[in-house]
């Protein structure tokens, strides 16, 4: 069992890790994407050490040079990854020390537990960014298909029973609103990611004379304008995950809204609304049954949602009852991190090119929309303007219903004589509430579907996602 001393923390020990335990407690199968960053960190670092004199420009440039060459070598997929050396941050270190003695200094007043911390605030910067981009292409592909399918309207819903009648863009909207959220709360966790870490050590910083700002300021942790951002507890800045948990959180809801998308789509698609076919590209077929078309990207989405939502559950208990400052546990943060911007981006992507695809029966939202049924609350409005108190007007409305269902009419065709009957404040002109372009026309305030604020709405998203 016994093998040669690890190479970092060799001094101390006598006995090198067991085989078992480096399968254990490796992480560069996954964390080797932190590459990119880890390389930024290090150069800005080093660029630091060279400032306050504690290495010379030449082995900065040294450092910067090996550097720069095995990035070079991680990008054309020729860098060997070695699971013995733990991490990525272990794995660039030894490389380095290949390529220059210099290497020997770079990890001066430097912790791998600042080091992953400023790792991870760059990734979530990038990924802030990049998932962002993704939703917003989400968001334009709705309003594409508002834009296309400008004059159809269909019931809104409550209880998933036909509710009232609503331009179909009013319910895409819907959908854009809780996109803009989405992208909000990656902004804010951006935001939050834009502090400095390093210089924060293994846990209390260190002895020797090192600059702060001046890392931060390079690697572009930097406020609106340009002044360098720095965590301001040594402790909290290596032991704190909340980026990792609100990055999840931030996901998870987005999930979540993905979900609801493709649960109203589904349902859209089925025989029995029929609103809408699926393009073939991101549906699927039966392997017994010949006829059948089945939603499955949206079906994943929904499925996906349940993954994004695990992700943040595994953050929050991971963190949960650990003592300040860093543990190994913390190592477990990154899987799930991970996973939740991959999957976010996917379900972001694939329901970006599903909308794109969806072609409207407006035949079958006309016929759905004409219920009179979804006008029934315009009536008891249409009462409340003769003076009528809303409660009887309801009552007065309700009775209507009843009627026409008792006798198997349409609500806007029952006979005159027996509307006037149910309350005296009907008139001749009582059926013109059914006239739908009319009763939409009326709901003109704010937030509402008539057709002045919907092309409020346009103009605003048309704006906003431009
Ligand atoms: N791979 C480690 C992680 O992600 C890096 C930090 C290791 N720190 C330590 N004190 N062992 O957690």
């Amino acid at each position: 069992m016994a093998k040669k001393a690890q190479v970092t923390w060799g001094g101390r020990f006598t006995e090198g890790p067991a085989e078992l335990m480096l399968r254990f407690s490796e992480s560069v199968s996954f964390d080797h994407r932190l590459a990119p960053f880890d390389i930024a960190g290090s150069k800005a670092h080093a660029a630091m050490l060279a400032h306050a004199g504690l290495i010379s420009a030449a082995e900065r440039d040294a450092i910067h040079a090996g550097l720069d060459g095995i990035w070079r070598e991680i990008e054309s997929g020729k860098f060997v990854w070695d699971a013995r050396l733990e991490d990525v941050h272990m794995n660039i270190e030894q490389a380095l020390t290949r390529r220059t003695p210099a290497a020997a200094k770079l990890h001066t007043a430097r912790s791998r537990n600042d080091q992953v911390a400023t790792d991870m605030r760059l990734f979530f910067k990038h990924a802030c960014a990049a998932l962002g981009e993704k939703f917003l292409a989400v968001q334009r592909a709705l309003l594409a298909v508002a834009g296309r399918e400008r004059d159809v309207l269909i019931p809104a819903y409550t209880h998933l029973q036909r509710a009232q009648p609503v331009y179909l863009a009013h319910h895409l909207f819907a959908y854009l609103e809780m996109l803009q959220r989405d992208r909000d709360r990656l902004a804010g966790v951006a935001a939050q990611a834009n502090f400095c870490p390093l210089g924060s050590g293994a846990v209390a910083g260190t002895t020797l004379p090192i600059d702060r700002e001046f890392v931060a300021k390079q690697l572009g942790f930097v406020d609106a304008r340009g002044r360098p951002q720095v965590t301001q507890n040594s402790m909290d800045a290596v032991g704190d995950r909340d980026l990792h948990i609100e990055f999840a959180a931030a996901c998870a809801l987005a999930g979540v809204h993905f979900s609801r998308v493709a649960e109203d789509l589904i349902l859209w698609a089925s025989a029995e609304f029929g609103f809408i076919r699926l393009p073939d590209a991101f549906s699927t077929g039966s392997s017994l049954m010949p006829q059948k078309k089945n939603p499955d990207s949206l079906e994943l989405l929904r499925g996906k949602s349940a993954r994004l939502q695990g992700n943040l559950q595994t953050l929050l208990t991971l963190a949960k009852g650990l003592p300040l400052t860093y543990n190994r546990d913390l190592q477990e943060d990154k899987p799930p991190v991970f996973d939740s911007f991959d999957q976010a981006g996917l379900c972001a992507e694939v329901l970006a090119a599903t909308a794109a695809g969806l072609a409207f029966n407006h035949e079958r939202c006309a016929a759905a929309v004409a219920d009179p049924m979804l006008l029934a609350t315009d009536l008891a409005d249409y009462l409340v303007r003769k003076g009528v108190p809303f409660r009887e007007a309801h009552h007065a409305v309700g009775a209507l219903v009843r009627v026409a269902e008792h006798s198997a009419v349409r609500l806007d065709r029952l006979p005159f004589e027996e509307v006037c009957a149910v309350h005296p404040a009907f008139d001749r002109d009582w059926a013109g509430v059914f006239d739908l372009q009319r009763a939409l026309a009326r709901r003109t305030g704010t937030g509402m579907p008539g057709p002045a604020q919907l092309k409020r709405q346009f103009a605003r998203w048309e704006k906003l996602l431009k």
